[in-house]
Order: structure tokens, then sequence, then C-alpha cells
């Protein structure tokens, strides 16, 4: 039997813990004095809530329209919990992108290997507040590993093309 060497103890089950109770805070106003006053309704927005050699933990503001980008998250493994509004996650899923919606209160977890797109959920006309995700990355996040869908159409299999690494501290 072999057994995998993951690059952290945490497992994708504590970062849902973590980002639940993270989540829970704002949520309780716990985490207002770092808030902005007021909302940007155009630029993504994101504030470090914990960090310790193990993990980071993120607060993201989502905007209409801005997407990340396909990427992973290097070496980490990843979660999130949303906290208001709605997002929407493109995921490779070996043939292609696999959509999902993810609501006020659903959680996701990111495995080693998860790429994905994220975009405040364009079909959410219902919020009329910020659309905030708390995300946590085990270990902290060093890497983003950036990817293109190729060959999709009549030119053949559709593959997925990795394009550039950026080293970054920055979460999506
Ligand atoms: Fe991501």
């Amino acid at each position: 039997m072999s057994v995998a060497i993951l690059p952290t103890r945490l497992r994708p089950a504590d970062l849902l813990r973590i980002t639940d109770q993270c989540a829970s805070e704002v949520l309780d106003g716990r985490h207002d004095a770092m808030l902005p006053a007021r909302w940007d309704p155009v630029h993504r927005w994101a504030a470090r809530l914990r960090q310790d050699d193990d993990l980071d933990v993120w607060l993201i503001s989502w905007t209409p329209g801005e997407a990340t980008e396909l990427h992973d998250h290097a070496g980490s493994i990843g979660a999130l919990t949303v906290v208001s509004g709605s997002l929407a996650e493109y995921r490779w899923a070996g043939d292609g992108l696999r959509a999902r919606t993810l609501d006020a209160g659903d959680q996701a977890a990111f495995p080693l290997g998860w790429v994905h797109d994220v975009v405040r959920n364009p079909d959410d006309t219902t919020t009329s507040g910020p659309t905030l995700s708390v995300h946590a990355y085990s270990p902290p996040l060093t890497a983003m590993n950036y990817y293109e869908v190729t060959g999709s159409g009549r030119s053949g299999p559709t593959h997925l093309r990795r394009v550039r690494t950026e080293l970054t501290d920055q979460p999506e």
C-alpha cells in the first residue's frame, strides 16, 4: 500500500471547518474593523483573517464579471465557505469544464490539482450587498498555475494547457 505524502498536516475537512468558523465570525461582526467602509463594486477585494505556519485564511469580496482565470493552488489544498451572495465555479473535469453554483452557507474543498475559475454568480439578482466568501489554504498559498482549455470544438479533444505560474500569496 502506498501512502500519499501530503504537504500539510491539515485535511480538507479541517479547512472546511475553519472557513465555516471564520464565516460565522464575519457574520457576527467580529472582523468589522478590517472591512472597508464601502464595498468596491468593480474590483475584487481580499483581506487576510488569519495566518500561521499551517494555513492562511482570507475574506474575499467578489464583483460582477471579474473572473479569476483558470488556476490551481500549486502545492496547497484549499476550502471555502460562502458568507453572502452566490458564486459560480467552473472546474476542469478532465474533458471539459463543469459549472456549479455555491450559495451563502455552501462549502467547497479543493484538493491538490483542483483547477477552477470562480466568479460572482451572474444569475444572482437577489443579492444587493457584497458577495463574500472565506477561503483557507494549507500550507499557506505561495504560487498558482494558470491554464487555458485548448482543442475544443471541431479541432479535436479538449485539453488543459498550463500557460504560466505565478509566485503569489494573494488568493483566488
Ligand atoms: Fe482558487
